[in-house]
């Protein structure tokens, strides 16, 4: 379809991620799919999260709502980080307001060594209802010209999950792994970094035309443990892929040149502690940025969040070219409406 590839040329998502300046600052939110949405709630009553993620019309269906809603600049995959683990063969669950929860966590050598003897090609050889779904999103969103981004967990955020068998504050079991058996830890991200990867490839394969890698938990290490023990693992799910890649993370400020991942990733995702033209001072004139909102002033008087809106859109003109988002995900219980007005403001800017 060589008119919908054109168009998607032309998307300002897609501009920006090559470092072009669109006239409008595109944006999407991460999480816009999901409890926020009515519809979304109604859609999911009944089915398990990580069924839901694994039936193609189901979740095709549930991508596009927040593109009709609200008329952001791109879809993102309706999927878990969790996803490929599963389809690893990995007992997980999602439990309602926790999180991922493993059958067996994963934290000696021994354990490391069973869960790494399943050959990530066996995620790839799974994942046909990943495709299927990226098939049926891709053929609704391109007509219109909007790209659909693909995403992965980052080898640490999964592992902040796996090893500790569910949900952390600080992630303790993951980061002592690190230090306390080396070869155990580079042997689990490692491996980690191939299933993201083939999660990652299955959707490019199916048509996403970005991918984003999720590192959610990443700013709750020193900034040299990131370089020795992270960076390097989340480059090799990375690395020449044939699509751009956005790399976000909480609370990375310390760090945010590195997660540039060497320039492998066209742009940084921000969280909102660092104000944007700060950050562009620091990943410098090769790198877009995403961000930054504060997902807590979505509760807050709309004056009070229009200013901080056009502040955010401002600074990001420090960078070399910006993508509007949140600082973190759309909190539950965010009024949608709310959500639609900040697109159309953020377009009118
Ligand atoms: O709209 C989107 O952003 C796309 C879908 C998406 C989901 N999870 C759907 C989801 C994406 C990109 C993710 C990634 C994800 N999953 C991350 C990284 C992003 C981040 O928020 O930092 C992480 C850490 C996870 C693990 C996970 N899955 C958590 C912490 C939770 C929340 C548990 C809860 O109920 O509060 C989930 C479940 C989940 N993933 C939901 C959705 C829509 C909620 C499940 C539900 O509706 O019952």
């Amino acid at each position: 379809m060589p008119d919908a590839s054109a168009s998607l040329l032309r998307a300002p998502l897609l501009r920006a991620l090559s470092g072009d300046r669109p006239e409008t600052a595109p944006i999407w939110f991460m999480r816009q799919a999901g409890r926020s949405l009515p519809e979304y709630r109604e859609l999911r009553v009944g089915t398990r999260m990580l069924d839901a993620c694994l039936t193609p019309d189901l979740a095709a269906e549930i991508t596009l709502q927040p593109v009709r809603r609200h008329g952001v600049d791109a879809g993102i995959f309706f999927s878990d980080i969790v996803v490929p683990l599963r389809l690893a063969g990995i007992e997980v669950e999602i439990e309602p307001g926790r999180g991922p929860v493993f059958a067996s966590p994963v934290r000696t050598a021994e354990d490391v060594a069973r869960i790494t003897a399943i050959d990530p090609a066996e995620v790839a050889a799974a994942a046909e209802p990943v495709r299927e779904a990226v098939r049926l999103t891709v053929a609704e969103l391109s007509g219109a010209g909007t790209p659909l981004i693909g995403f992965a967990g980052a080898p640490f955020t999964l592992a902040a999950y796996l090893v500790e068998g569910g949900p952390s504050k600080e992630h303790l079991r993951a980061r002592a792994m690190m230090q306390a058996d080396p070869e155990s830890w580079h042997r689990l991200a490692g491996w980690l970094s191939g299933v993201s990867r083939a999660f990652l490839q299955a959707q490019i394969d199916a048509g996403a035309s970005a991918v984003q890698l999720f590192d959610s938990w990443a700013g709750s290490l020193a900034p040299d443990v990131f370089r020795s023990f992270v960076a390097p693992h989340s480059l090799a799910a990375v690395r020449d892929l044939p699509v751009p890649v956005i790399h976000f993370g909480v609370g990375t400020g310390a760090f945010l040149e590195d997660m540039r991942l060497g320039g492998t990733a066209a742009a940084v995702g921000v969280d909102w502690r660092l104000p944007l033209d700060e950050a562009a001072a620091i990943v410098g004139a090769d790198t877009t940025l995403q961000g930054n909102i504060d997902p807590a002033l979505l509760g807050a008087p709309w004056e009070v969040l229009e200013a901080h809106v056009r502040d955010v859109v401002a600074r990001g003109r420090a960078a070399r070219a910006h993508i509007v988002n949140l600082g973190h995900g759309v909190p539950p219980d965010t009024d949608p409406t709310v959500l639609t007005r900040v697109v159309e403001l953020v377009h009118s800017l």
